[in-house]
């Protein structure tokens, strides 16, 4: 038996295969110009229906820690993937982040690539030299799906805390689902925040100059800011309010104190990975919340699966999925492979 093994593996020699052609390479400023938040969002909707049906194989990611050296690091490798069943591609994403040396070189602190493979051949067909802008699309249109299916029509006061990268897809990815009033609050970059969102989408946007503020106006609120402080109070929030909560995508991040947990509707994009890097890492880990107080995930809700007419306060709770890198990894090549070389 042992014997007869090699053959089984060798395609007969009789046979010639032709090898794959190599994957195409496309360059950020091209991805930048052919792909916004709003291609995506269709797809991403689409996928997290998919995940709650048990129709997405998404691994929990992976983590490559860089140590630092004279000349290099410290530095993240996040490896994040997934397959969509019945699409014709799968997707394996790198993010690199936090190489703090860079800058002193005259480049960036973050890079990134989506591989984009044929699901029928397993091919590898093309290489999306992205540096985090599918990442920030995919993340913007996972955030209008929360709006759209977690907060009624007539929530349009829309408050942004954080006004950086991820506050603006949000931004766009909400404007593509109804008008709404903006409202900013941010240490850093609330004007410039306002006047491009104006200017971008036509809607107004205020900026206050607290958090305070901002949440007794707001219907919805999205959170994006990186650190590791609670950025609202319970107190604050009006009683009926839908917090998407963006910020918390690692083990050392969290956004929203655990009594505001405690005291919502919660729904998470994928359980399994915000009770290890999202905002119900915290809650579990002072013993507000457990696993099973989780609603639902956002594709239950999308669905139908589980009703949507929500009272209170409402938490969706936005890690980043492998889902969503497959979802527009697939558009991406869609859209981008017509495109002459
Ligand atoms: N969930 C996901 O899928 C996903 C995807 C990408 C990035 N992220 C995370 O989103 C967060 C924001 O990323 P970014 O690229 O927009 O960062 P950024 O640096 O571009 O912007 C951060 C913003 O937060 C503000 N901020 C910081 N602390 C604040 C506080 N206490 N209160 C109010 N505002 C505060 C800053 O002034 C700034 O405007 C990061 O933690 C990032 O890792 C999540």
């Amino acid at each position: 038996m042992l014997s007869r093994l090699p053959r089984l593996l060798r395609p007969p020699l009789s046979r010639s295969l032709a090898s794959f052609p190599p994957p195409r390479l496309f360059s950020y400023d091209k991805i930048v110009a052919n792909m916004s938040v709003a291609d995506a969002i269709p797809a991403i909707e689409d996928c997290f229906i998919k995940l709650a049906q048990g129709q997405v194989d998404v691994p929990m990611p992976m983590h490559i820690g860089i140590p630092e050296s004279g000349a290099a690091g410290p530095g993240d490798c996040h490896v994040k993937g997934g397959h969509v069943i019945g699409a014709s591609t799968w997707t394996v994403k790198l993010a690199n982040v936090s190489f703090y040396k860079n800058p002193d070189r005259g480049l960036p602190p973050g890079s990134g690539v989506f591989i984009v493979v044929c699901s029928e051949t397993g091919a590898p067909l093309g290489i999306f030299s992205e540096n985090r802008y599918l990442t920030d699309c995919r993340t913007g249109a996972a955030g209008g799906v929360a709006f759209k299916h977690c907060a009624a029509p007539g929530m349009d006061t829309v408050g942004f805390i954080g006004a950086g990268a991820i506050a603006k897809v949000m931004a766009r990815a909400a404007s593509c689902i109804r008008p709404f009033r903006g409202v900013v609050y941010a240490p850093d970059g609330a004007e410039a925040f306002k006047k491009e969102m104006e200017n971008e989408l036509s809607m107004p946007f205020e900026v206050v100059d607290s958090a305070e503020k901002l949440c007794r106006k707001s219907d919805v609120i999205y959170t994006q800011t990186p650190g590791s402080k609670t950025v609202l109070e319970k107190k604050w929030l009006k009683d009926r309010v839908t917090i998407i909560a963006s910020g918390s995508d690692q083990p050392t991040k969290q956004e929203l104190p655990t009594d505001v947990m405690a005291a919502s509707t919660y729904i998470t994009d994928l359980t399994n990975q915000c009770v290890r890097v999202g905002e119900l890492r915290s809650a579990v880990k002072d013993g507000s919340m457990k696993e099973s107080d989780v609603y639902a995930e956002l594709g239950e809700v999308v669905a139908g699966m589980k009703p949507s007419d929500f009272s209170g306060i409402v938490v969706v709770d936005l890690t980043g999925t492998g889902a969503q890198d497959a979802a527009i990894g697939t558009v991406a090549w869609d859209k981008m492979s017509k495109l002459p070389e």
